[in-house]
């Protein structure tokens, strides 16, 4: 129901009366004009969207615009657009008549009512156009002329331990390569790192890990921009001071500090070095993993600022305004064109970005050969995957349309190729693409801000130890202090109260043997208040060289945790710095600072997971994408190791919530006991858990007898750890 703003009694006469009026200034048939004023302020959309249930539909974004429009307008050819035989249209009373009427007359005294007239009028027009507000051919003929030549639609990096012998066990040409592909693929579009088998070092270590998380980060930020208009001095400024801050509360900057201080700096110069530029580069989207671990598909779009204007995919005008951005350096436009037919119900212009208009025009060409079949949709609706040898094929079709040019750094047969163009990369004809390209028409190039092909003010970095966000963590890590305490642990269960950090520092040296947790997550729960992404990682950090300096020798800490979407707030506090936090990988960045190794990730398969972030019905390229049902236990080690411990586990979560929808575990993220039992085979004197929330460590403990230590920072969650505890001991007896 629409929220009507003016009240006004309503007879029958004063509302034939502003009827009249109004349809035949507008020169539209009375019921159109009812039926137009109905789809634009969506009032029947409820009941439209409960019907589609009820029936049952699977429509494409498409059919179901077709579908809206019979809705509304009753006309027979919408129907069969949409491809369903029967459908209900609506029933207006002479009720819902009055209080539409009342929204336009209210909405045209208080917006612009010329912009909402005309914008009426296109519909009308439209209406009965043969393609309504279908300009896929002219847009895409457009897209066709400002798309670079060169460029690729999809570009996928393959490797495997053969190239990493040839590259000498170093991980340069894998950045080398990501930094080289920026250039080469086309904005918006998709960057695979495709790994095959196993990395291990000179020493036969297995470094796949490692080498992932060192591909992924670098992947995201290997490129600094200096300009972006919302992150502007003052913002910058302000970042600055509560950095420093942060910094000042944690650590020691005393000037005699400073003096014997390796790294020389105070907190405000290490703040401002952060943030002198923008870290950017890819934005990271998906990491598939295949059961064995065989496969594993690191998958980025690039995003780069494009200040271009781009045709009102709806009335194709380039008057528009541009001044916000849905995601960081993700350009949206509003149309300003005052006949735009898709202008909202206060006359405000239509939204869009490139991306969006592109995918969505390709979508409604319908071709059969970019329709993703439902058997691959099957295949790939988990970012878990059962081994399979066409990973080539699913990339070709999630990421690609028929006609783009799809580029393989390995040669291959592909048995189809989708009508595709499939490219093979060669380092070395870089130069000559080059060479084409600038002597190509320069009036066709974007404004590329975050190229770092493109322009001088802003550079790249070509090692991972250069990367700012390495260096922050890198100097952080230097300024973390460290002295044991005395206290001896003697009963077989140890519960604290306390910050963990705190706590660790009381105990006597080598009482602690093995550790296992799952941290506070950044933001995602109640007891998340990090001002940003960066801030968690500090405490993460510090929290984990404590328990580095704690552990005895070749102890091995396992620590669970996923990624998750949200904001990241390092640069820009809202919701365009909304992405998939690479939890995991940052994680394992902070550690290896502090002195563990990675040598190995657990992928906790947790089945199928109630995420609405990639469900779609539309059955097309970039719009479906597997779904994330793992989280990782990354497995450090204060020490070296050959052993290989990496592996994929199905663990049935936790359920929290019982049929009433009360929860159950009384803690927000508890996980289960089966996880626990991972520590076994390298569980030594005390088992630590230094976020211990429910208890469910030291739970596995006392049932397996091992000794066990936990500190829990919440009263409630610590007095609940202590319950399920002692709750085990009474069941026993
Ligand atoms: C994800 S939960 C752990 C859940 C636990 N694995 C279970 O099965 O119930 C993280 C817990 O760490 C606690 N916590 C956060 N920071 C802490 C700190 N510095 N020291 C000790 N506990 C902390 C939170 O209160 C929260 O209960």
């Amino acid at each position: 129901m629409d929220v009507i703003e003016e009240t006004e009694v309503i007879t029958e006469e004063n509302l034939l009366e502003k009827t009249e009026l109004e349809y035949r200034f507008l020169d539209i048939p009375q019921n159109t004009f009812f039926s137009i004023l109905f789809e634009m302020n969506r009032y029947f959309d409820k009941s439209f969207v409960q019907w589609i249930r009820e029936k049952n539909l699977k429509l494409t974004q498409d059919e179901r615009n077709a579908l809206r429009k019979y809705f509304y307008y009753g006309d027979k050819k919408f129907l069969a657009e949409a491809g369903v035989k029967t459908f209900p249209q609506y029933v207006a009373t002479e009720e819902d008549k009055c209080q539409v009427l009342i929204s336009f007359d209210t909405r045209t005294k208080k917006y612009d009512a010329k912009k909402i007239i005309k914008s009426i009028q296109k519909r009308y027009q439209l209406l009965h156009s043969k393609n309504m507000h279908d300009n896929s051919e002219v847009w895409l003929n457009w897209y066709e002329q400002k798309r670079e030549k060169f460029a690729y639609s999809l570009f996928v990096f393959e490797y495997s331990m053969s190239d990493f012998i040839a590259d000498n066990f170093s991980i340069d040409n894998i950045l080398k390569t990501i930094q080289d592909s920026y250039a080469r693929i086309e904005n918006y579009r998709y960057f695979v790192f495709k790994l095959e088998g196993k990395l291990f070092n000179e020493q036969n270590e297995d470094v796949t890990w490692q080498t992932l998380y060192k591909a992924s980060l670098y992947a995201e930020n290997f490129m600094q921009v200096k300009n972006f208009a919302p992150f502007n001095q003052n913002k910058r400024k302000k970042k600055i001071k509560k950095l420093a801050s942060f910094l000042e509360e944690r650590f020691s900057f005393s000037d005699d500090k400073i003096s014997d201080n390796t790294i020389n700096q105070n907190a405000e110069s290490l703040a401002e070095e952060f943030y002198q530029n923008i870290s950017t580069g890819y934005k990271f989207s998906d990491c598939l993993i295949s059961e064995t671990q065989n496969n594993i598909l690191l998958i980025f779009q690039k995003i780069t600022l494009d200040e271009n204007p781009i045709p009102c995919p709806a009335c194709m005008s380039t008057i528009q305004n541009g001044n916000s951005y849905p995601e960081m350096f993700m350009k949206s436009y509003e149309c300003k064109n005052p006949h735009c037919p898709e202008r909202s119900k206060s006359g405000r212009g239509k939204r869009f970005t490139e991306y969006s208009a592109y995918r969505y025009f390709k979508l409604s060409q319908k071709k059969a050969e970019d329709e993703i079949d439902l058997d691959i949709l099957k295949k790939w609706r988990k970012d878990v995957f059962a081994d399979r040898n066409d990973i080539d094929t699913m990339l070709i079709k999630l990421y690609s349309f028929s006609g783009e040019t799809v580029c393989f750094t390995k040669e291959k047969s592909l048995t189809e190729n989708y009508k595709r163009k499939i490219s093979l990369y060669k380092k070395n004809a870089e130069k000559e693409i080059n060479q084409k390209e600038n002597a190509g028409d320069k009036s066709n190039k974007n404004k590329n801000a975050g190229n770092p092909n493109n322009e001088d003010q802003n550079k790249s970095f070509s090692s991972f130890e250069s990367l700012p966000i390495y260096q922050l963590f890198y100097k952080i890590n230097k300024l973390i202090n460290f002295k044991h305490g005395s206290k001896k642990l003697s009963k077989q269960i140890e519960v604290f109260n306390q910050n963990s950090k705190t706590g660790l520092a009381e105990l006597a040296p080598n009482q602690i043997g093995s550790a296992i947790t799952s941290p506070p997550y950044y933001n995602a729960r109640e007891y998340s208040t990090w001002e940003n992404l960066i801030f968690y990682l500090i405490d993460m950090m510090d929290n984990a060289k404590t328990v580095y300096n704690s552990l005895i020798p070749d102890a091995f800490y396992f620590y669970n945790i996923g990624d998750i979407v949200s904001q990241d707030n390092i640069y820009i506090n809202s919701n365009m710095s909304k992405r998939r936090l690479q939890l995991g990988f940052l994680s394992a960045l902070v550690f290896e600072i502090a002195g563990f190794n990675l040598v190995g990730n657990i992928i906790w398969d947790k089945g199928e997971v109630q995420s609405k972030r990639n469900s779609t019905t539309n059955n097309f390229p970039l719009y479906v994408k597997c779904i994330n049902v793992y989280e990782h236990v990354l497995v450090f080690k204060k020490g070296r190791s050959k052993e290989i411990i990496s592996s994929v586990k199905k663990i049935t979560p936790v359920i929290k919530i019982n049929c009433k929808g009360e929860n159950i575990a009384k803690h927000t993220a508890p996980y289960p006991l089966e996880l626990v039992e991972l520590l076994k085979p390298y569980a030594k004197d005390y088992a630590l858990d230094p976020f211990l929330g429910s208890g469910t460590t030291l739970l596995w403990c006392k049932q397996n007898n091992f000794k066990g230590v936990g500190f829990e920072i919440n009263k409630e969650y610590f007095e609940l750890a202590k319950e399920n505890i002692e709750n085990y001991q009474r069941e026993l007896f």
